[in-house]
């Protein structure tokens, strides 16, 4: 967990890493499959243009769009920064325990009246945090979180998003 001083440091520094190495930056597991397959890439490509037109980034707009992920390296701007590791060895099984850990995180922090953001794109960032935070080898980074009170009034946080109902992914036996 990262706050004051610590935080402000990592950020300083993931942030210039971001600005000079953008385009050669990998993360340390693959984020999507590759090509993503429909229907999933049809999805993908839809939230992105409703994520571009909140922010009023338009796709060609490359220096835009860099500035707005840098965003991101700044932890968005959030008091406390948090980084999230696990042991190498372990089995895509354990993701799934990984994510109910991370859901576990996110309900405590909204119990104290607090918000949080997720944010995988830190596993971009793993070999500056291994350096700066002595991260050692044997563990991965799975991603990082922002920890705050999130602004309401950012168009993107406020976007009439096309949420699938329940219908679309689950089926339903009663008899
Ligand atoms: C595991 C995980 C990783 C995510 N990584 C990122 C990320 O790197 N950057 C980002 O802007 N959003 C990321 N998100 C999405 C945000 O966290 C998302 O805005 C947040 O989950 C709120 O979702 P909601 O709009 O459905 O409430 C991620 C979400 C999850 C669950």
């Amino acid at each position: 967990m990262l706050t004051g001083k610590a935080r402000e440091r990592l950020v300083e520094a993931a942030v210039k890493n971001f600005n000079d190495n953008h385009d050669k930056l990998v993360p340390e597991y693959p984020f999507f499959p590759d090509p993503i397959p429909e229907p999933h890439a049809s999805w993908f490509t839809k939230f992105r243009g409703q994520l571009g037109d909140a922010q009023g980034v338009e796709r060609s707009d490359k220096e835009g769009r860099r500035r707005d992920v840098a965003r991101q390296f700044k932890f968005f701007g959030a008091p406390v920064g948090l980084i999230f590791t696990m042991d190498r060895r372990l089995v895509p099984a354990s993701f799934i325990c990984y994510g109910g850990f991370l859901q576990t995180v996110m309900l405590a922090a909204k119990g104290r009246g607090l918000d949080t953001l997720a944010q995988q794109i830190w596993s971009l960032q793993y070999p500056l945090l291994r350096k700066e935070l002595g991260i050692p080898e044997s563990d991965m980074v799975v991603c990082g979180m922002c920890i705050g009170y999130a602004d309401n009034g950012l168009p993107e946080n406020d976007m009439a998003l096309d949420k699938f109902g329940p219908e679309k992914f689950a089926t339903f036996l009663d008899a």
